[in-house]
């Protein structure tokens, strides 16, 4: 059997973080290995559950647009997708209105009032194991609803209590659990117990094909639906939140709660070739990494190489191993430290970056540091894609950073809250989560937004709309987006073919090549491996879950649901 044919069967089954629990033999089924995915005339949403994809879909059908639709397939994610779909996390959106213009809204979740910069380290300066991933102390003051009330100001077209109402309903209807779902729970039904008395996760063991009504998160969107983002922000809900939390030793006052506010920034725009490529700004890394990866490989000519073949992977390796170097000394929160993103991003830099590179041996990152100017993997994130009946464009990457976030669940109020806090550099050089390092621009201060690789992406050509993509998976997701990009621009791919294929990951610490197993031929591994390259198939099993749209050239919208989970494109 081909390695790439095992690929298909296997990322089938895949389920997550704990899939090395997983011993299934999986079959390949038709739809896995089907190369062109759901094809609509007008307005497509692709997301990780069908619930979600047709709560917005429905949305469009009133009139509503993209816009709106992102509210309410939001909100359905919080209700039909607990893992990340949240309202105690926070996100980024980039998008396209259907004149071309493009913006980015930020409500990443940001540190207390009360942090400090060694709020995780102990006497000797150590990190102090699990403090910043579970528990209280993990929390980042959320920005989810006041991401989507911004949103809804700006650019919303129907009311908020029509856009609300669907996951209310079908909070109280409930919602069927998947076999992936199932699994999960399962999974990580012992660190729900160690931080939570009760939970609806844990009344009973769910299994597959059970429903679960979640009464308590329908009352809370009620709430928001009648008194508005401010129930959250300041009033009584967050209140409850805060006296949880406070309960459980966090930090969290109703004071951080009132002060937060969701930010329209400039997005990160770069050409590649031909394209036109948009994506997130800092606070998230995505863009200035994807523009460094992509403007350092655009001298080559990537045709010549077969795809996933040892010399693609070795220059994407290189690439990338230089800008996630760049990414661990100069970025963090653009609001509280100077990130020189021009220089960095500069052709003629990054030409320079890549003079020592060399096709006959891997490079070191220990050698390579971060260049001078004038984690693990999991997929504990949810991205969606929208594009409505008018032409507008929106790509919405959300969080509650890992599984269920803190695992902290505010049981009154029906929801996970994250841990985000993680994704802040605890201890200059010491790795986080995602294996990621980080320095003083990504150190903790209070109300400083943590540093994210959150990459909502949207591409261009020939000035239309081309692409909508981004992908859950900490520091894989800017390589499974940029991957995403060249398999559909430089290899011809389908959008459905080019989500289905393995991928690679490469983010100069660890020093290491991760690759989805047995998505590879040997043949290029060997040689990789004989150049001195260091691979690992198999800790990381899945590299992101990317979520697609690509406009076709007759203007019919093709989705691309990531076979590796639940994921729905639906259309119409
Ligand atoms: N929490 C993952 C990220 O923001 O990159």
């Amino acid at each position: 059997m081909k390695r790439n044919n095992l690929f298909f069967i296997i990322i089938s089954f895949v389920s997550l973080s704990f899939i090395n629990a997983c011993k299934d033999v999986p079959h390949l089924t038709k739809k896995e290995v089907t190369k062109i995915g759901f094809i609509a005339d007008s307005a497509l949403i692709v997301s990780a559950r069908k619930e979600a994809s047709k709560i917005g879909i429905a949305i469009l059908k009133k009139g509503g647009n993209a816009f709106d639709a992102m509210i309410a397939t939001d909100l359905a994610l919080a209700v039909s997708y607990p893992f990340a779909g949240n309202i105690g996390g926070g996100g980024f959106m980039v998008y396209r209105t259907a004149d071309g213009k493009t913006g980015a809204l930020d409500y990443r979740e940001k540190a207390p009032l009360a942090a400090t910069e060694n709020m995780y380290l102990d006497a000797d300066g150590s990190i102090i194991k699990n403090k910043s991933t579970l528990g209280a102390l993990a929390v980042g003051v959320p920005g989810t609803l006041a991401g989507l009330f911004a949103v809804h100001e700006k650019y919303g077209s129907l009311s908020f209590s029509t856009l609300i109402q669907p996951a209310i309903d079908l909070a109280k209807k409930g919602v069927v659990i998947t076999a992936k779902q199932a699994k999960r729970f399962q999974y990580f039904r012992k660190s729900f117990q160690k931080i939570n008395k009760r939970s609806i996760f844990l009344d009973k063991n769910w299994k597959a094909g059970d429903t679960i009504k979640y009464f308590a998160l329908a009352k809370t969107l009620e709430r928001i639906r009648d008194e508005g983002r401010d129930a959250f922000y300041g009033g009584q809900i967050g209140q409850e939140m805060v006296d949880y939390l406070q309960k459980l030793g966090g930090i969290i006052s109703i004071e951080d709660l009132k002060k937060y506010k969701a930010k329209w920034r400039d997005p990160i725009q770069f050409n590649y070739k031909d394209l036109t490529i948009t994506s997130m700004t800092l606070p998230s890394s995505g863009g200035i990494c994807m523009a460094q990866i992509l403007k350092s490989i655009e001298p080559y000519d990537i045709k010549q190489y077969p795809h996933n073949s040892e010399k693609y992977i070795q220059l994407l390796t290189e690439a990338e191993r230089r800008a996630y170097a760049d990414r661990a000394h100069y970025l963090g929160d653009i609001d509280f430290v100077d990130v020189p993103i021009d220089s960095l991003t500069n052709r003629a830099y990054l030409k320079k970056r890549m003079s020592d590179f060399s096709w006959q041996e891997a490079g070191k990152s220990a050698l390579i540091s971060h260049g001078k100017i004038t984690g693990y993997e999991s997929e504990e994130t949810t991205h969606y894609s929208i594009v409505d009946q008018y032409g507008n464009a929106v790509a919405v990457t959300t969080t509650l950073n890992g599984a269920y976030g803190s695992k902290v669940y505010v049981d009154n109020g029906g929801y996970f809250l994250n841990n985000e806090m993680d994704d802040f550099s605890a201890k200059p050089g010491s790795p986080n989560m995602f294996g990621l390092i980080g320095a003083k621009a990504n150190a903790i201060a209070p109300e400083k937004r943590m540093l994210s690789s959150m990459s909502p992406t949207i591409v261009e050509q020939d000035g239309k709309l081309k692409m909508v993509l981004g992908s859950p998976g900490g520091a894989t997701i800017i390589t499974a987006v940029l991957q995403n990009i060249l398999n559909v621009y430089e290899y011809d791919m389908r959008m459905q073919e080019s989500v289905s294929q393995a991928r690679f990951h490469h983010q100069w610490l660890p020093d290491l090549i991760k690759m989805e197993p047995d998505g590879f031929d040997s043949i290029s591994l060997h040689k990789l491996t004989v150049k001195g390259y260091k691979i690992e198939e198999g800790n990381s099993v899945i590299i992101g879950k990317v979520d697609a749209i690509l406009v076709l050239p007759n203007g019919q919208l093709e989705g691309g649901a990531d076979p590796r989970g639940d994921d729905t494109a639906i259309g119409f």
